[in-house]
Parts: structure tokens; sequence; C-alpha cells
């Protein structure tokens, strides 16, 4: 590889286990586009000098994660509509002497759901659990798509409703605390918690879920994360990890700086391929 080829970096704390390095190698191949790709551990406080010490020695674009994404959106200089409205910021470009942020993470999910996973939006009822950025991210593009209504519920209900009333005028969406969550099988159970990290279930009814619900964690794993096994022990109908979402949001990613999307298909049965090759070591 040329020392002098376009950079990109994905920032967040922790970094480590990030896989975003893999799949941007993964696409950088498949499409022959010659760039470098690295992982930068940043402390709290930094970010911003971070990403500007990157953007300084030559790079073209970093993705940011956890915990920076709403200190992305503050340091952006213009942001796409979603970011706009999402309040976090998981992508930013360099060019012209400026900074653009977008939020990919919300097209990777509904591009997992609806084109990898063939899951239907359209008119169907949507519990989303989570109030945090990672939920702020993803309501915009999964109001797009025309579901009867979006129901976010979280364990500060507060949270939940002021998220439903921001994103109210772009669809039907209200906001909750678990408890008063109808009693009836919703269609799609998003998890967009921090439970799963912690290796908890959010506290959701039994009965919204039915034979033909379909869960999906926006958390991945090597084996079912909690919330999988809690969907299949009730008998849901399917139960996805959002590794697809990862992979998807990369590609949007990758789009946006390289003006190529890659085919993101073969990419996400190599990282399963990975990591079900490492969990079994
Ligand atoms: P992120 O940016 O990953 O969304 P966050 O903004 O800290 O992180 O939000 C974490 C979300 O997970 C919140 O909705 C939080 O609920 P509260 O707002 O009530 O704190 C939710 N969460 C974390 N642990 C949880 C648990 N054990 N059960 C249910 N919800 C949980």
């Amino acid at each position: 590889m040329s020392p002098r080829c376009d950079r990109y970096a994905v920032i967040g704390n922790p970094i480590a286990h990030s896989k975003s390095p893999r799949i941007h190698t993964l696409f950088a191949r498949q499409t022959r586009q010659e760039l470098a790709y690295d992982a930068i551990l940043v402390d709290t406080g930094t970010f911003a000098q971070a990403v500007d010490e990157f953007r300084q020695s030559g790079g073209k674009g970093v993705n940011v994660t956890i915990p920076f994404k709403q200190e992305a959106w503050e340091l952006a200089d213009s942001r796409s509509a979603s970011a706009e409205l999402a309040g976090a910021i998981n992508t930013l470009s360099f060019y012209d002497n400026q900074c653009h942020g977008d939020n990919t993470d919300g097209a990777g999910l509904v591009r997992d759901l609806v084109y990898n996973l063939s899951i239907e939006l359209k008119d169907k009822k949507l519990l989303v659990l989570g109030a945090g950025g990672a939920v702020r991210g993803v309501l915009e593009p999964l109001l797009e798509q025309k579901p009867e209504r979006i129901t976010v519920a979280n364990r500060t209900s507060s949270k939940a409703r002021e998220l439903a009333a921001h994103f109210a005028s772009h669809g039907n969406i209200i906001g909750t605390g678990y408890d008063d969550l109808e009693r009836r099988p919703f269609d799609v159970i998003i998890n967009g918690t921090a439970a799963s990290l912690q290796g908890n279930v959010p506290p959701v009814p039994e009965a919204c879920v039915g034979r033909d619900t379909c869960l999906y964690d926006m958390m991945y794993r090597s084996d079912p994360t909690p919330f999988m096994l809690w969907g299949t022990r009730l008998g849901a109908g399917s139960c996805f990890d959002g590794l697809g979402m990862l992979v998807e949001q990369a590609a949007e990613s990758f789009a946006i700086w390289r003006g190529v999307r890659p085919d993101t298909v073969p990419v996400i049965r190599q990282l399963r391929s990975e990591m079900d090759g490492a969990a079994e070591q």
C-alpha cells in the first residue's frame, strides 16, 4: 500500500475490539480502493483535539463511536439532515477545509432489516427499546419506512416521551415506560438499550412478543445475546443480532467517502465466520 494513500480511522473509547478496521479493509479490497483505516483510542475530553490532529496529518474522514457521537455532532461545520435531527454523528468527512457530519446508523439498521433480513416495516407496529444516543440515530430512518407506529419504551419514561416529541413531525411515534406498554404482540422489537452489554434484558412484558414477532438486538456477539435468548424462550418468530447493521452503517460511510457502495453480504458472512472461529478457539 502506498504510504500516501487516503487515511481513515474509527475513534472511540474503548476501541480495541472494534471491527471497523477489518470491515473497511474488506470493503477496500473488494472495491479496489487504496486506503488505510486505523482504530484510535481517545480519552474523554480530548476528542476534538484527536480529530484535529488526524485531519491535520492528512486524514480524510473518521467514524465515531461510543462515547463521542454527540461531541462529533457539535464539532461538525455542516451536517446531513438526518444527522442534524439525530443530534449524533458517526461519520465525519474532511474536505474543502470543512468537517461534514453524517449519521449512517439508521440507514444501516433499515438496510439490514429490509434488504438482508426481508423484514417488512411498512404499516407494522414497531417497539424500540431505549432512549439514548443509539436510538436517537435510528428513529428518523425507521419512520421513513412508514410503520403504522413506533413505540419507544425506556426505563426512564420521560426520556422516551421527549424523544417521541422530538421526532413527532416525522411520523406516528409515542414514548412510554415499560410498565405502560400495551400487552399485545408487536411486529418488530428493536433493542437499542445498553442492557445486553451488562448481560440484562430490558423489562418488556412477555405479552409484547408473539410467534410472528421479530426481535432485533442492535448489539452483536458470536453467541446469541440475552435479548435474543429471551425472545427465543418466548417463541418469537425470529431473533437477530446487529452484526448486519454494523456492516451496513460502515458501507454507508464508505460510500460517502469513496463514492462506491461495497457489496455487504460477503463481508457480513466473512465476519460471522471469523467470529464463530474465534469463539471456538
Ligand atoms: P447509547 O449511546 O449506547 O444509547 P446511552 O445514551 O447511555 O447509551 O443510553 C443507554 C440506554 O440504555 C438508555 O435508554 C438506558 O435507559 P435509561 O435512560 O433509563 O438509563 C438504557 N439501559 C441501560 N441499561 C439498561 C437496563 N439494564 N435495562 C433497561 N434499559 C437500560
